[in-house]
Parts: structure tokens; sequence; C-alpha cells
């Protein structure tokens, strides 16, 4: 996919007013910020999460700050498999008839270790976490984007897709292969649907899963996930429906 950097961009208040999005990995780091930030802005939200307890504090923050209401799909995605997505599909058409975005943002590094010392179930966690749920999740929620009048698709990347590292074997494979799932979708739909699908990648951001991944690090020289907020914003807005088969840069 073509690199675009994003630069200097604004976004209006209701920016996302009626939009029906879904944003996997909601209750913490990025898709926290993302999912508080969009609802303040005006998107019907469905937050995905592991953790209720998490989800329930967003739902509170969300609520605290008169956005419209979302609603909460607790799921652990390491579990699930097709039915489990066709039944969120299901939940998603019974409420709204449609779906406007879905955010690809779930995600875990696994085990940061020389592939001899890899154990297979933490690969396939990996894997399974950060490439194969993405897969079920389009496969099932595909038919709603289509109800949608201009529907956009963000699968999340990282830098160990452009330039895998020593250690980091699942992880990077797992961010090869939503680029490569991203481009084959893009080259599906960009002729014949208004569907945009693009990748993000948000280079290090201040979250649990960089912080562990990078203990020697200071998490300070991080930016916030709020500092990157507004361009997933805007990748979500009607501004960006002349980006389609990017993969999404910014200068955070
Ligand atoms: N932070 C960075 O520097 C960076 C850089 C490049 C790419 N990324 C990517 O950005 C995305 C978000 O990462 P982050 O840094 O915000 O990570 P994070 O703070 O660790 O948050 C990860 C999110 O994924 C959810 N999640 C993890 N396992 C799950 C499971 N089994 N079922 C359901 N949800 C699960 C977590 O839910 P619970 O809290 O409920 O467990 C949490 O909401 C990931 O795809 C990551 O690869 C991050």
């Amino acid at each position: 996919m073509e690199n675009v950097t994003l630069t200097n961009v604004t976004v209006s208040p209701n920016c996302l007013a009626e939009k029906v999005i879904l944003i996997t990995g909601a209750s913490d780091g990025i898709g926290r910020a993302l999912a508080l930030a969009a609802a303040k802005h005006g998107a019907n939200l469905i937050i995905l999460g592991k953790s209720l307890k998490k989800l329930e504090s967003l739902y509170d923050d969300i609520v605290a700050a008169n956005a419209p209401e979302p609603a909460i799909h607790p799921l652990n995605l390491q579990l699930i498999e097709q039915t489990q997505a066709d039944e969120l599909a299901q939940c998603i058409y019974n409420m709204f008839g449609r779906l406007d975005a879905i955010v690809h943002n779930a995600g875990i590094s696994g085990q940061i270790t020389p592939l001899e010392h890899l154990e297979p179930k933490k690969w396939q966690e990996v894997i399974h976490l950060n490439l194969t749920v993405p897969y079920l999740l389009t496969h099932s929620l595909l038919p709603l984007l289509r109800n949608s009048q201009q529907a956009s698709i963000l699968f999340t990347s990282a830098d160990e897709a452009r330039q895998a590292k020593a250690y980091w074997s699942a992880y990077s494979a797992s961010k090869f292969g939503i680029m490569g799932l991203a481009q084959s979708l893009h080259e599906e739909l960009h002729d014949n649907t208004d569907i945009r699908v693009n990748c993000i990648n948000p280079k290090a951001v201040r979250t649990n899963l960089r912080i562990k991944a990078y203990p020697g690090i200071d998490p300070l020289t991080y930016a916030t996930p709020e500092e990157i907020v507004p361009y997933y914003l805007y990748l979500l807005s009607q501004q960006a429906t002349h980006l389609r088969g990017k993969c999404i840069l910014f200068p955070v």
C-alpha cells in the first residue's frame, strides 16, 4: 500500500454525527482515546473490548460528556470464531441496520523473543488477534458496511510491517499480514463500491502495549493517544473520502 503522511488535519465538531462505528480494543490505549473523541464528535459507537469493567468506565466517560450513548460489546476476541462475529453483525443490524466504519484496533505484541523460544501457542494468539480477527469481523460485517452510503474500514498497521525486527516475528508477521489483507480487500472493493479500505500506522504511542514492549524507553518520549486521535477522526470523516487503499502515517 502507498504510504501517505497526513499533516495539520482539522475536523469539525460534528464530523462523525450519525455515523455508526465499531471500534475494537476500545477499552484501553489508542482505542479508548479514539472512542471518547469519536463519541464527542457525534458518532454512535459500538465499543468492543475484553474487559467489561474498562468498557463500563469508558461508557460512563462518554455519557458524562453528553455524547451519544454507546453500545457496549465485551468480547474476548482471542476466542471468537465466525459464529460470534455473525452474532455481533446481527446485534449491530438490529440496533442500527447498517455500519459506517470499523476500526480494527485491538492488538497484542505477544512474546518478544527469539523465534526458537517463541511458544506455538503465543504465536497463534498474536496471529489470531491481530490478523485472523480482523478477517473474521470484516467477513461478517461487510453486508452491513454495504448498507452505508460512505463506509470505511481502518486496519491497524505498525512500523514492524515496514521493517521487521529481531524477536518480533509473530507481531511483524501479523502486521505484514494485515497490510496484505487490507490491500487485497481494497482491490476487491474500490471499483465497485464506495467502501474505503485503509491502514493506519500509529508509530510510537504511550500505551500499555508500547510501554511493556520497550521497558528501557522513557514513556514520556512517546506521543499520547490523544495527540494522534485527530488523524483517526479525520480518516473516519467525510473529509477523507479521497483516501482509499493507503497506509496512513502522521508526523507526531
Ligand atoms: N502503542 C503503539 O506504540 C502502537 C504502535 C503501532 C501499532 N499499534 C497498534 O495499535 C493498536 C492498539 O494498541 P495500543 O497500543 O492502544 O494497545 P493497548 O493499550 O494494549 O490496548 C489494546 C486494546 O486491545 C484490546 N484487546 C487485547 N486483547 C484482546 C482480546 N483478546 N479481546 C478483545 N480485546 C482485546 C484491549 O482490551 P482490554 O483492555 O479489555 O484487554 C485494549 O482495548 C494495536 O493493534 C497495536 O498493534 C500500537
